[in-house]
Order: C-alpha cells, then sequence, then structure tokens
C-alpha cells in the first residue's frame, strides 16, 4: 500500500522548488494531487511531468493572498475528487532586509504571502476537514520561525506561522484534524540560490556552510520526505509539533 493512497492534497506554492518536490512526492505515493502557485507555465510543466509518470495531478493559479483564490482552489479540490485530506501551506517569499532596510509595503507583503497565506488556506480547507471526519495541514515555517535572523519580516512572518500552526491543532483535535509546522534550514531552491542570496556564489555558501553542523545545503526533496511524514496517517498521533529538517542550524 502506497503512504498516500486514495489521499486527495492541495499544496499552495506548488510550480517549483520545495512545494514542485512533494507534489511528485506526493503523487508517486499515491494521492491525487492538487497544486497553486502564480507561475503558472512552470506549474503545468511539473503536472506533465506528474502525469507523464502515472500519477495524479493538477495544476491551478492560486494566490494565496486572496481568499477568492483560495475558495477557488478548494472549491475545484473538492469538485474534482469530492474531499480534502491533506493542505501543505507551502507558499512563501523572503526579502534579504533587516529592520532599518525594510519599508512597510516590504513587510506587507511577507506578512500577507508568508502568514495570511497559511491563515486563508487553513479557514478555506477546515470546513471540509471536519466534513471528511478529519484531515493534515502542514504548514512551512523556516529555522527562522525558530531562531533570530537578520531578515526580519521574513522571521516574524514564519513565526507566526508556528504559533499559528499549534492553534489550528489545538482548535481542530477535536475534529481529528491534526495540524504541524516544519522548519527548513537552508535548500537549494531559487529562494536562497540566486544573485545575491544566501547560497548565490562560492563565498555566501561557504559562510552559509559554517553555519550548519552538519556542513550541508539541503535539498527540496529532504523537506518532503518530512512533510509526507506529517501528511499521511504514520502522523497519526503527531500534531502541534515542529519537525525541525535543518542539519543542526537551530541546535546551536
Ligand atoms: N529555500 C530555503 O532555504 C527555505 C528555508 C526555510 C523555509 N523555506 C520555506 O519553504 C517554502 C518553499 O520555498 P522554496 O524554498 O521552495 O522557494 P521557491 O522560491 O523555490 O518556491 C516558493 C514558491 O512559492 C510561490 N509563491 C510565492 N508567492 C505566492 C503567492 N502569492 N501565491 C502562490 N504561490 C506563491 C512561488 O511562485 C514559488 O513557486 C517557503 O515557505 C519558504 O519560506 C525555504
Amino acid at each position: 500500500m502506497l503512504r498516500l493512497e486514495n489521499k486527495v492534497a492541495l499544496i499552495s506554492g506548488g510550480a517549483k522548488g520545495q512545494g514542485a518536490a512533494e507534489a511528485q512526492l506526493f503523487a508517486s505515493e499515491g494521492a491525487h494531487v492538487i497544486f497553486g502557485d502564480i507561475l503558472d507555465a512552470e506549474g503545468l510543466k511539473i503536472e506533465s511531468k506528474i502525469t507523464e509518470n502515472g500519477g495524479s495531478a493538477k495544476y491551478l493559479t492560486l494566490d494565496v493572498t486572496s481568499e477568492d483564490s483560495w475558495n477557488t482552489a478548494v472549491a475545484e479540490c473538492i469538485n474534482t475528487f469530492g474531499k480534502i485530506d491533506i493542505l501543505v501551506n507551502n507558499a512563501g517569499i523572503l526579502i534579504e532586509k533587516n529592520i532599518e532596510d525594510t519599508s512597510e509595503a516590504e513587510w506587507d507583503k511577507v506578512q500577507s504571502v508568508n502568514s495570511k497565506g497559511v491563515f486563508l488556506g487553513t479557514k478555506a480547507v477546515i470546513p471540509y476537514m471536519k466534513e471528511n471526519g478529519g484531515g493534515s495541514i502542514v504548514n512551512i515555517s523556516s529555522a527562522a520561525g525558530i531562531i533570530g535572523s537578520q531578515f526580519s519580516a521574513y522571521g516574524a512572518s514564519k513565526g507566526a506561522v508556528r504559533l499559528f500552526s499549534k492553534s489550528t491543532a489545538v482548535s481542530y483535535a477535536q475534529y481529528n484534524i491534526r495540524c504541524n509546522s516544519v522548519h527548513p534550514g537552508f535548500i537549494d531552491t531559487d529562494m536562497i540560490n540566486h544573485k545575491g542570496g544566501i547560497i548565490g556564489d562560492e563565498e555566501s555558501t561557504k559562510k552559509t556552510l559554517e553555519r550548519s553542523p552538519l556542513k550541508m545545503i539541503a535539498t527540496a526533496m529532504d523537506v518532503a520526505l518530512g512533510v509526507l511524514y506529517l501528511a499521511s496517517d504514520e502522523s497519526r498521533y503527531v500534531t502541534g509539533s515542529e519537525l525541525v529538517i535543518d542539519g543542526g542550524v537551530t541546535a546551536k
């Protein structure tokens, strides 16, 4: 039996990076995957990749900052598959600025995608999970949601996701809805691997590796495997927890 056999999963930010890895992994484990993003061309490529490999997947446009957009995505999920078992709130953005350099608009944008997006997604699926007798919500926070970093707006947004996850867990345990947060460290995706990024060149990668006890930059799949565990029934007794996947960064 596959680990997500006949489960229906909705994943935000699935056009690339970790979300795309989760969409592919979940489909290979038997899930029907609906995944959304604002990057339609990239999302449709991932959809083709999954279906060509025999998986069940559908890409749709989803802007996590819009309640209407979430409601449309959830309605599509229900109309197509009749239920939602799993929500992965994965979409996120990073602005690499300290407090003094962050504008009010930048602050609002980061909170809107990273924090409000998680609230809206959760709010949209809960009625259907209640109806379905339960579900699993996995929220992608960050190591920066546990320890301080110089990227103030990002850290604040990810700290909010950490506590919002616990709030969801305690509020909806009575409906068998579980909710956990995941805290990745340094993952090789476009978010940090770009010109001027945390691992954008040899020098910055060297500095980043010095912060990591395991001296490793992880892959998107390293995180997706942890998300799979929390999404599946293997974690049926796990709620309100923080799964740290960071090579020891927050242990220091
Ligand atoms: N890469 C890292 O080192 C790292 C570390 C810790 C946490 N994270 C978190 O992991 C998650 C996935 O990031 P990633 O590393 O795959 O980066 P990524 O930039 O490759 O992927 C992020 C995805 O989110 C999408 N997105 C952005 N705004 C959106 C919106 N308004 N609506 C819908 N989708 C939107 C992007 O289009 C993109 O496809 C994010 O929440 C990020 O904060 C990443």
